[in-house]
């Protein structure tokens, strides 16, 4: 393929009505990504277009979108991957869409702040650092891999009908300090996610383990949650994961 149609949905709020879709042709050869087509269009078709970017590597969560009917970071999908003429992009949905492919995360990071993303040690600082077992490190294995991409925030399907979810990313952070020995604030952090939109309010669905491009077992890691809070609040013969 020496050419694929870009067809993106574009929306500038301070001066558009409405979303309206526009197409680009760009040339593409082997190994280009997604994310290297919309540079192409930016650098010598459309100077407009807006989309968020950084490492190109999968690495810094930037460029998370929807691509050809999932949620993809657009620098890791090669466009022969997709095995399409068409590429189909749109923003992140659950999220302000500031222009174009470019959206507001702060929706996103207020969540995660919620649940407190940090160590709580119940002990004064160690002297050098707070040492864990191999065993009690495998806890956080796959769990700390999450690039905070917001992929499975936009899929959610629960995301659509109540706005104050916590949502998938959050959760699992929770989980992830819940899980860690050093940390003393179970309690707390059993208050931060419980509650009506709170871990409860997720219904397996899987959308978010779906998309995640880190292959995190996200839905299985709540689960979880909710099992540890049981265990803690309501049932202490169910054994603390
Ligand atoms: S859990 Fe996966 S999809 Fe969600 S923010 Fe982290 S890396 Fe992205
Ligand atoms: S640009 Fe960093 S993950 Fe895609």
């Amino acid at each position: 393929m020496s050419e694929v149609t870009f067809k993106i949905l574009r929306y500038d709020p301070k001066t558009d009505k409405k979303p309206h879709v526009e197409q680009f042709k760009v040339p593409t050869k082997s190994g280009m990504t997604v994310l290297d087509g919309l540079y192409y269009i930016q650098e010598h078709l459309d100077g407009s277009l807006a989309f968020r970017s950084s490492c190109r590597a999968g690495v810094c969560g930037s460029c998370a979108m929807h691509i050809n009917g999932t949620y993809r970071l657009a620098c890791e999908t090669q466009i022969s991957a997709l095995n399409s003429a068409t590429i189909k992009v749109r923003p992140m949905a659950h999220l302000p869409v500031m222009k174009d492919l470019f959206v507001d995360m702060d929706p996103f990071w207020e969540k995660f702040k919620h649940i407190k993303p940090y160590l709580i040690p119940g002990d004064e600082p160690a002297e050098k650092e707070r040492l864990q077992t191999t065993d009690e490190r495998a806890h956080l294995d796959r769990i700390i891999d999450c690039i905070l991409c917001g992929a499975c925030f936009a899929s959610c399907t629960v995301n659509n009908y109540d706005e104050e979810y916590l949502g998938p990313a959050a959760l699992l952070k929770a989980q992830r300090f819940f899980s860690d020995s050093r940390d003393a604030a179970i309690e707390e952090r059993m208050d931060l996610v419980d509650g009506e939109h709170g871990v409860w309010r997720c219904h397996t669905i899987f959308n978010c383990q779906e998309v995640c491009p880190k292959e995190i077992d996200i839905t299985g890691s709540i689960a979880v949650l909710k099992r540890n809070m049981v265990a803690n609040r309501w049932s202490p013969s169910l054994k603390k994961q």
